[in-house]
């Protein structure tokens, strides 16, 4: 009972996507497996099992680590179980996933999707989705929100009408490795801090570009949500480093975006128990006994950004008691969206995917070896991560970024409590405070109607190269709740200055 209780509390508040990962519910799946083999197999199911034998998909032996020569990339084409036949172009999609071989830890594979332009429009851009956590999967972000398929009740798959697929060649990354289906062999080996998380990001990147030398003359964009606020400077930062040296792969970078992103935690962090209150999701009274806790991380969070290390894992401690309160006080309100009420004890039930993974022959077409689980939300990730980075700003790198020219979109669904969006006192307050040499005129810039085909769904801030979109009616996951206007947004952004 202990442990269940503190899953969904910490895992809940915690991790920023919410499953329920108690042993209760991995025994309901383990009991699912074990009947189904039990049972004759479907004929949809012999039909894959078929697909998969004639295109030799089965699991690849390991490579050896000690030949570095060897490539350090395995991919393979692939098609998913239960796609829908009907539509031909689907066998011939550009559909691979592979795992990247880490130079170190010996042993640890980080887990990728590539999907090839569905439009195959030679103009699109290569873009690399980041999910964030530390320790959320990717497929969270691929299958509820913009990735080119939707899960079904029965696990089938069907097509996202608004994947951002339609508008780019995306890769998914199931990182820092322990995520997703990224495994490490020892928990020893797990990332503590940004530069080693960053370091294996780049390196994949190397790895991939060696891969599809064709798709390196083209455009790149790094993407993501959440804790990716604090992935993507970094990532972009170091791609134009590397950029810089004699016999660089040089990747086209011209800008990144997030949204509902983590940017500048001492802004960001004190006003969730404030939106919470305003928006109803508290009492004044339930306010006041958060208070404390969220002077002290306000205060705590002030030094950890200003550069005293000491002070970023005691705000850390800090803040999280503030949020856990708020949780506790907000009853069954989904944090990531207060329209929304939990399901189960948990903001959103991902088991569908969950029981997705879990199918062997997904896994084979996959090429994932049959051991591995699939881990939706990482604690082990999340923990070995948190207390070190998690609280320090980084809009100094941004700002940096924005004077070389790279673009930047800051987006945000406004139901969002944790990464909330509240008049200018938020993600906004930090993109205004932020120093860069467009700062005055980015705050004289007015705000006005974002627009898409003809209806306002929002509302807008541009001075190139930074621009800052508000979506309405959406919460942290904008293209799962506003799918249309925010594939339209994706596509506008980089293809032209919004
Ligand atoms: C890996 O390769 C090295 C060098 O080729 C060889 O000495 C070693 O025995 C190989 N290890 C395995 C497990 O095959
Ligand atoms: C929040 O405050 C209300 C009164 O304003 C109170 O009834 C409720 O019990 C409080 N919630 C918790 C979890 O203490």
């Amino acid at each position: 009972m202990a442990t269940i209780l503190f899953f969904s509390i910490v895992i809940s508040v915690f991790l920023f996507d919410v499953f329920l990962i108690s042993s209760s519910a991995n025994a309901r799946y383990t009991n699912n497996r074990l009947h189904s083999s039990r049972t004759a197999i479907s004929p949809k199911e012999r039909a894959t099992r078929r697909l998969v034998r004639s295109l030799d998909l089965s699991p690849q032996e390991d490579i050896n680590s000690s030949e570095i020569d060897a490539p350090r990339l395995n991919e393979k084409k692939f098609k998913f179980p239960f796609l829908p036949t009907s539509d031909p172009s689907v066998e011939d999609l550009g559909s691979y996933a592979g795992y990247y071989q880490l130079p170190n830890p010996v042993g640890a594979r980080m887990f990728y999707f590539f999907f090839e332009s569905r439009n195959r429009n030679d103009e699109d851009p290569v873009v690399i989705w980041l999910s964030g956590g530390p320790g959320i999967s990717c497929s969270i972000d691929l299958f509820y929100a913009n990735g080119p398929f939707h899960i079904t009740e029965d696990s089938s798959l069907t097509w996202n009408d608004h994947g951002w697929d339609k508008t780019s060649n995306i890769i998914y990354v199931d990182q820092p490795i322990g995520t997703g289906l990224s495994y490490i062999n020892d928990d020893s080996d797990i990332r503590h801090d940004l530069t080693s998380v960053i370091d294996d990001l780049y390196n994949f990147l190397k790895e991939f570009f060696i891969k599809h030398p064709q798709f390196t003359h083209k455009n790149f964009f790094i993407t993501g949500r959440a804790y990716a606020g604090h992935y993507a400077p970094a990532l972009a930062s170091r791609i134009l480093e590397e950029n810089e040296k004699a016999n660089a792969i040089p990747i086209k970078l011209k800008g990144f975006a997030i949204g509902n992103g983590h940017i500048n935690p001492h802004i960001q962090y004190p006003t969730i128990p404030e939106f919470a209150l305003k928006h109803n999701v508290i009492t004044e009274l339930n306010y006041s006994n958060i208070e404390d806790s969220m002077r002290r991380c306000r205060a705590y969070t002030r030094n950890c950004v200003k550069g005293i290390k000491e002070a970023c894992s005691v705000a850390f401690d800090y803040c999280f008691e503030m949020i856990k309160r708020t949780r506790e006080y907000a009853g069954d309100t989904n944090f990531f969206d207060i329209r929304k009420q939990r399901v189960n004890g948990v903001n959103y039930d991902y088991s569908k995917m969950e029981r997705f993974f879990d199918i062997p022959s997904v896994k084979i077409a996959l090429n994932v070896p049959q051991d591995k689980t699939f881990v939706p939300a990482s604690k082990t990730v999340f923990d070995a991560y948190s207390k070190k980075d998690y609280m320090r700003k980084f809009d100094v790198e941004i700002s940096a970024l924005l004077e070389k020219g790279i673009k930047v979109l800051i987006y945000a669904g406004d139901q969002d409590l944790l990464y909330n969006w509240d008049g200018k006192s938020h993600v906004m307050k930090s993109l205004l405070e932020m120093e860069w040499n467009g700062k005055t005129e980015f705050k004289e810039t007015s705000m006005v109607p974002f627009k898409v085909d003809g209806a306002e769904v929002g509302s807008i801030i541009t001075r190139h190269p930074l621009t800052f979109i508000k979506v309405s009616n959406a919460g942290c996951m904008v293209p799962m709740d506003q799918p249309k206007v925010s594939l339209q947004m994706i596509k506008s952004w980089m293809e032209r200055e919004l």
